[in-house]
């Protein structure tokens, strides 16, 4: 297993570079092909985290072919078609192209993050949600919240349902309610392999016929995971990217030039990764990439 930073030229057309993932034109389709890179606070870092593109792909892929019962998403097939380079086998995806809706859909089942902060400053209001008083950080809701954001110069806003409705329209609607269900039908999942979703982004587009689903789906860059067993406890133990944000609160950095990881930061960070993908798929990632014939 090769560990990715960029992708570089595999003779295919860039269509866009994202922070984490290159994506090119591939046969009137795409090819999304997830790096090891790792970003928080909206930078990359220099140093990669062995495995995680390859989690991204196939966690995606799981999630993607268990949900296209509730939405129809972009997916296409993770075989990586002869002739491009043996590097990309794991970490591609073949996906529909689609028109992107620029409005990222986010539920919160729980209450943390900037959803608990925003709750504490406005006392009880979250984006024209009033909850009720009290609650605490990781609190469980009543309702799962859809709180849309939207991308302004690197950093996303959340904006209220009404406020998402001005911009674009009566889609919202449509995307608040393939949310939900998504997130409900996740969570209840998670929550079966000993994890809690806490909270999680979608993204939708359209493919000249309607609305589909795209991006990714439930991976550990865009949902929050918690252990149950621990949040039973009182404890939020988180099995996601918030590892890594935790550790970068805590030291001084330059957040226009991003450190160097230390190994144990980035080793911690990838068991986490391969750890989920385990929980959740009832796989063995590295076995399962050893076995697999191609
Ligand atoms: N099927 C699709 N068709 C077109 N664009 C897609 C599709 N699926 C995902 N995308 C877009 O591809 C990009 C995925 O790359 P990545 O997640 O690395 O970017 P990012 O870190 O979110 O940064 P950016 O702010 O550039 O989007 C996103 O911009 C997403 O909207
Ligand atoms: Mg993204």
């Amino acid at each position: 297993m090769e560990t990715i930073y960029t992708v570089g030229d595999i003779g295919l057309k860039l269509f866009k570079k994202g922070k984490v993932r290159e994506t090119f034109f591939f046969d009137g389709n795409l090819l999304m092909v997830a790096t090891d890179r790792i970003s928080a606070f909206d930078v990359v870092f220099p140093t990669p985290i062995p495995y995680k593109g390859i989690v991204l792909n196939m966690l995606s892929e799981f999630w993607f072919k268990k949900t296209k019962k509730i939405v129809k998403n972009h997916f296409i097939t993770t075989d990586i078609p002869k002739g491009l380079p043996e590097f990309l086998k794991n970490r591609s995806m073949v996906v529909k192209s689609a028109r992107p809706i620029e409005l990222e859909c986010v539920v919160r089942g729980y209450l943390t993050g900037s959803a608990f902060k925003e709750y504490k400053k406005n006392n009880g209001m979250v984006w024209g949600y009033e909850l009720e008083k009290g609650l605490e950080d990781g609190a469980k809701l009543k309702e799962p919240l859809f709180t849309p954001a939207i991308k302004k110069v690197d950093k996303d806003i959340t904006i209220s349902v009404e406020e998402s409705r001005k911009i674009f329209g009566g889609v919202v609607e449509e995307l608040q309610e393939y949310s939900l269900k998504l997130y409900e039908f996740a969570n209840r999942y998670a929550l079966k392999k000993g994890l809690v979703l806490a909270d999680t982004k979608f993204e939708f587009g359209y493919d000249g016929k309607g609305i589909m689903q795209i991006d990714e789906a439930f991976t550990p860059d865009s949902s929050r995971y918690w252990l149950k067993e621990e949040y039973e406890k009182g404890n939020l133990e988180s099995m996601d990217k918030q590892f890594f944000r935790n550790y970068l609160l805590g030291i001084e950095w330059d957040r226009s030039s991003p450190p160097e990881i230390p190994k144990e930061i980035a080793e911690k960070t990838k068991e986490r990764y391969l750890k989920l993908y385990e929980m959740i798929t009832g796989k063995n990632l590295q076995k399962e990439i050893k076995n697999k014939i191609n």
